[in-house]
């Protein structure tokens, strides 16, 4: 195995000032997501890895694609009925974040979630592929399923059920919105004196503030 103990970068594609970070976390994370979703090299720019707490204090860590970055937060879907859907349920608060590491830069998000508007998951839904549409029907997210070819008979069930007709969205099946009290912008540079600029939210004001890396 490769000994991980010797893999080394250097960070050294940019930096973040004072100066130069935008007066609001949105902001910042506009510059930033678009100079990930412009690359390439970049897969998947919007995918989001969320952490939840279960009811037993017992922290779980899963990777969601955000669907919706704007002022409120980030939007992302899931099934109501999964594993981080109870969580969720038991504590309503989250943590995400967004790496681009061909960046070197991560974002950090912590705050309340809560789920969007019905006709904001419909109007997401109806904008999706057939297959992730009918995937959305089929799939008991974070079940025990007994085997694949039970997985893809609960798929062919779906199909059936909807034949050519429309595909609704799953009463189980909608989004959260993530709306951060917290967010904070991680630039590597030289001998890992990182910048750090956290956005915090005190009362009604946004504090924004240098971390230590
Ligand atoms: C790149 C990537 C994107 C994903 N996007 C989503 C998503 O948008 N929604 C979702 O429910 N699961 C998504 N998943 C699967 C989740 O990571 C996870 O396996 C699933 O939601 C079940 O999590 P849970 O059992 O903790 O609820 C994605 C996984 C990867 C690797």
């Amino acid at each position: 195995m490769t000994d991980p103990a010797g893999l080394r970068a250097n960070y050294t594609r940019g930096h973040l000032d004072e100066t130069e970070v935008a007066g609001t976390w949105i902001g910042q994370l506009r510059v930033w997501f678009d100079a990930a979703a412009a690359d390439p090299v970049v897969l998947e720019p919007n995918a989001v890895q969320l952490a939840t707490v279960g009811p037993d204090g017992r922290p779980a860590v899963r990777t969601v694609l955000a669907k919706g970055i704007d002022e409120r937060g980030i939007v992302f879907y899931t099934n109501y009925d999964s594993a981080k859907a109870r969580d969720l349920a038991a504590n309503p608060r989250a943590a995400a974040v967004f790496v681009w590491v061909a960046h070197q830069r991560q974002v950090r998000l912590s705050g309340p979630v809560r789920k969007v508007e019905r006709a904001e998951t419909e109007a997401y839904f109806a904008q999706r592929p057939r297959e992730s549409q009918l995937g959305a029907w089929a799939s008991p997210q974070s079940q025990v399923v007994a085997s694949r070819a039970a997985l893809d008979r609960l798929a062919d069930e779906a199909a059936a059920r909807f034949g050519d007709g429309a595909i609704p969205a799953p009463p189980h099946w909608g989004g959260y919105l993530l709306e951060p009290d917290e967010v904070e912008f991680w630039q590597g540079r030289e001998g890992r004196l990182h910048d750090r600029i956290r956005f915090r939210l005190a009362g009604e004001d946004w504090v924004r503030e240098r971390l230590a890396p």
